[in-house]
């Protein structure tokens, strides 16, 4: 595998462009994606995630558009850029009444593995995605979280040097989601590339390195979680006070201390104010202490994600979270 890892880019994408009907689902997407690091590109549902993450994986031609993986074409040099993916899902069709460890051992010896080293191999997997206890139950018993533990651990078989993982924690409760997390910040420790998916904001600022931002088929930002929170302005400071009977004089404080507006929370009780610099907090501070305001909670923070998307986009993020299935399941490879 080492004369893969020579390249710079795990992914360059130019252009990208698929249109279903009068639908452009993807329209003109660049992405560049450095070997070694996590890559989120994140989107609400139908911007046209899992319609780039096909062209890339070569599951699906693109109108318009180019592809390198790890420097090889994905159209002319195919069969070389599918050893070097993994992608969720593609393994959808395994055989229901097989138990977990089942479908594993026939993955591990397709791809050549010895029987015993495929037996360990799928001992090793279940262990790594908690599925230890439901080796032997046949597929047909499990829920949708385990299914996807169990697609996640297949597609880890060959430990490609890039995995594209779509919407992976999509649906699943916040302890299996963490666990997703855990795995996949040790896919990328052991010298993976990951691209994902999502349409949770805090789960692209908790793993990627480098964010696209991607609405109704185009990039509409780009950076690190740092640049794209730092593009959208200002930090916000957060603020509650001990006695209500304080507020007046407390936002009058601000006000003239920030020379900002603030505003006060619906519940009441907590006083938020855009801030250029944080370095005022001290002023601030002093200030109130003096006119003998007394504080419960005060914070800056940089803005989150879904400010920042709502400033990118103009409208705000839905999650869809009722979907289960990962579209995966509709793999179409071309010839
Ligand atoms: N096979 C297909 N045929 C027709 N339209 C499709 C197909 N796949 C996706 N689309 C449409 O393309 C757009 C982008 O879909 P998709 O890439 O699945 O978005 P996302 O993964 O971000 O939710 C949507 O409007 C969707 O309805
Ligand atoms: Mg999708």
């Amino acid at each position: 595998m080492n004369r893969f890892k020579n390249s710079e880019w795990a992914v360059e994408a130019r252009g990208l462009v698929k249109v279903f009907g009068d639908n452009r689902a993807v329209d003109g997407v660049d992405l560049n994606v450095r070997a070694g690091t996590i890559y989120g590109v994140l989107g609400p549902n139908g911007a046209g995630k899992t319609t780039t993450i096909r062209m890339l994986a070569t599951l699906l031609r693109a109108d318009a558009g180019s592809t390198k993986i790890f420097g090889y074409d994905v159209e002319k040099e195919a069969q070389i850029v599918r050893q070097l993916i993994g992608v969720t899902g593609q393994y959808a069709s395994v055989d229901e009444s097989l138990s977990a460890t089942e479908n594993l051992v026939i993955f591990s010896r397709l791809l050549g593995l010895g029987r015993a080293e495929a037996k360990r191999k799928a001992a090793e997997l279940l262990e790594e995605f908690s599925l230890t206890e439901a080796a032997k139950r046949p597929l047909k018993n499990f829920s949708g979280g385990m299914r996807r533990r169990l697609d996640l651990a297949a597609s880890l078989i060959a430990q490609p040097p890039l995995i594209f993982l779509d919407e992976p924690t999509t649906g699943l409760d916040p302890r299996t989601r963490n666990q997703m997390w855990d795995t996949i910040r040790r896919l990328v420790n052991t010298g993976s590339t990951v691209l994902l998916t999502t349409q949770y904001l805090q789960e692209a600022d908790e793993l990627a390195d480098r964010i696209a931002v991607i609405d109704r088929g185009r990039v509409v930002a780009e950076g690190t979680v740092n640049e794209l929170k730092a593009s959208v302005g200002t930090s916000s400071l957060h603020l509650s006070i001990q006695n209500p009977q304080d507020m007046v004089e407390a936002r009058h404080t601000i006000e003239q201390v920030l020379k900002v507006q603030s505003t006060v929370s619906p519940e009441g009780g907590k006083i938020t104010a855009p801030m250029e610099d944080a370095d005022k907090v001290t002023d601030l501070l002093i200030a109130l202490r003096e006119q003998g305001i007394q504080l419960v909670e005060l914070s800056v923070q940089k803005p989150t994600l879904d400010e920042v998307f709502l400033t990118i986009t103009g409208h705000g993020v839905k999650e869809d979270t009722s979907k289960e299935s990962n579209e995966f399941n509709k793999v179409e490879v071309r010839v």
